[in-house]
């Protein structure tokens, strides 16, 4: 990484699953006309990766070498849209099931595939900026960001959520296996000893539980009006 890419403003958008960060980062950057980094995405690839080597999900070593070979590209159209690419698969669609996000949370928990991702990660940092989305972007990955937002929702809005977009998609769920599912993830990103879903210190609070998608990107291009005056 060059000198100017070391220096690019950091907006850190943490929060947990179904918090609406995906949506909310996506937006800012295009506002910003910034990179992203979906983090996310990585961990997922890591758990589908595992689960298609059928690696288990216990085997911490094989893991942090999935993690650490990862031969994966984020392939942006000229309309924005992203395209992942896993050993030259699409997997775009793949890794956004639930039984892959459950994947992710587990191989997330291990600290040494952490470690292998975390130089990938910071090599997402370049001008003129990056809206970086996931669990400790601003905790661990980026402590050094100026804009820190943590983004909360009560585990029921956010099952909420969900539902409506799996019903969009013609698939069925239930509310309360929803809410399950969201409980069981909160408890394994939060409770774990490496990198734990907490807010940094110097992050500001966003409770999205009666806020639409655009009130929250108004709220958080306030917050980079006032300390980037430059970005917008
Ligand atoms: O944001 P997401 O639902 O795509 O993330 C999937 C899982 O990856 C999530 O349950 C926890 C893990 N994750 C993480 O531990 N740290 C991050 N920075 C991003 C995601």
């Amino acid at each position: 990484m060059n000198q100017q890419s070391k220096h690019a403003p950091v907006i850190t958008i943490d929060g947990p699953a179904g918090s609406g960060k995906g949506t909310i980062s996506q937006r800012v950057a295009d506002q910003l006309g910034w990179h992203i980094l979906d983090s996310g995405a990585l961990y997922r690839l890591v758990g589908h990766a595992a689960q298609l080597k059928k690696i288990h999900l216990d085997d911490e070593t094989a893991l942090a070498a999935v993690a650490n070979n990862l031969d994966v590209i984020f392939k942006t159209n000229s309309e924005g849209a992203v395209k992942i690419l896993l050993e030259s698969s699409d997997v775009t669609l793949d890794i956004r099931t639930e039984e892959v996000g459950s994947a992710a949370s587990q191989v997330a928990a291990k600290s040494s595939v952490r470690d292998a991702l975390l130089d990938r990660q910071r090599r997402f940092r370049s001008q003129p900026g990056l809206v970086a989305d996931g669990r400790d972007m601003g905790t661990i990955v980026f402590p050094d960001a100026p804009v820190k937002i943590f983004l909360t929702a009560s585990a029921e809005i956010r099952a909420q959520r969900r539902l409506n977009q799996l019903k969009q998609q013609g698939i069925s769920a239930t509310l309360r296996g929803l809410i399950n599912d969201i409980e069981k993830r909160d408890a394994r990103d939060t409770n774990r000893k490496d990198a734990p879903l907490i807010p940094a210190t110097d992050a500001m609070i966003i409770n999205t539980d009666e806020m639409g998608i655009e009130d929250v990107v108004k709220s958080v291009l306030t917050v980079v009006k006032r300390v980037l005056p430059n970005a917008l």
